[in-house]
């Protein structure tokens, strides 16, 4: 046992495929340039506690809080054979909760990796995404598991439900605008929605998942040739078939307005669940700080991320 352990881990956006993923599509994510940090000491007090921005709860209390979080470390516990008690975990996070960008899939990717660094057991992949993925699964139900991979595994990724990850070498030049419409959704209702959908129109909802799984092999070739135009208008086209399963809303829409307004950018769509959360937009490479500072005007949280940022990483 260490005296404390450290681990970070990004959040991600999705740049094709998110909702479709679930139900056995191909998606397309990166994780970006904003991460949770997580500690985990030895307190001499008897429960484990959790604190975040001047928010505790103890493990055993169930107030809701820290649900995602407390799910890791109980299946921790339960699968090293550990008490769990004595100890502090203590959270920082950049990832607005809420915003579509992955922030308790982050949070469960760095508790499990500092978990595991404290007690001294290997930090492999498989028992972090295991954990974290238990975290995961306790606030919303069916994830397809592309979060935790994302943020785990880093730089970007062709993810696929059963088959997992496989790494794509995306042109370096490439940056994605982020911009948080300030609505914060809820991704487990949002994700039973389009399961009705799916429901109702099995047919054509199979024909777009097709569809969204064809887009989403042009958009790995499109990232790894910087071909920005093609990808675009891939990320153009989902935004239209994750508007008809219900998971766009008047906020996203009046933002990818305001972004077309602005122009210089090759395509756009809400990341994510949607229902608020986030939109990215892909801005031509010259154009893109004067782009990210112009709509930060409105939403001042606008941020540019590349698509070659570090996963899971432990810190001491
Ligand atoms: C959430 O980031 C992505 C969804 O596709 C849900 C999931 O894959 O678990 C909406």
């Amino acid at each position: 046992v260490t005296n404390s352990a450290t681990a970070s881990a990004p959040g991600k956006i999705i740049i094709l495929g998110e909702h479709f993923v679930v139900h056995g599509s191909l998606a397309i994510s990166a994780a970006i340039n904003k991460r949770a940090t997580v500690s985990v000491s030895a307190t001499s007090e008897g429960d484990a506690i959790i604190s975040s921005r001047g928010n505790s709860s103890r493990l055993q209390m169930d107030d809701g809080r820290f649900r995602a979080v407390k799910a890791v470390l109980k299946e921790s516990f339960r699968e090293l054979n550990l008490p769990g008690k004595g100890l502090k975990i203590e959270i920082e996070s950049e990832i607005p909760p809420g915003s579509g960008l992955g922030s308790s899939a982050a949070v469960c990717v760095a508790t499990a990796g500092a978990l595991l660094r404290h007690f001294d057991r290997k930090v492999d992949r498989e028992s972090v995404s295991r954990l974290a993925n238990r975290g995961e699964a306790s606030v919303h139900g069916n994830p397809s598991g592309v979060d935790v991979a994302t943020s785990l595994n880093g730089g970007t990724i062709l993810f696929e439900k059963t088959s997992g990850v496989s790494e794509i070498k995306a042109d370096p030049t490439i940056e994605f605008l982020v911009v948080f419409t300030g609505l914060e959704r809820n991704t487990s209702d949002l994700v039973q929605k389009v399961s009705k959908v799916k429901e109702n129109f099995p047919s054509y909802f199979s024909n777009l998942s097709e569809s969204i799984s064809k887009a989403c092999v042009l958009g790995k070739k499109a990232l790894e040739t910087g071909d920005l135009e093609t990808l675009g208008a891939l990320m153009n086209l989902t935004q239209t078939s994750l508007s008809w399963i219900g998971t766009s809303n008047s906020s996203i829409e009046s933002l990818i307005e305001k972004i077309n307004k602005i122009g210089h950018c090759h395509g756009s769509k809400l990341t994510g669940a949607g229902g608020g959360g986030s939109v990215i937009a892909l801005p031509e490479i010259t154009n893109a700080k004067k782009i990210a500072s112009e709509i930060s005007k409105e939403y001042p949280d606008a941020f540019l991320t590349n698509i070659r940022q570090e996963g899971l990483r432990i810190e001491q």
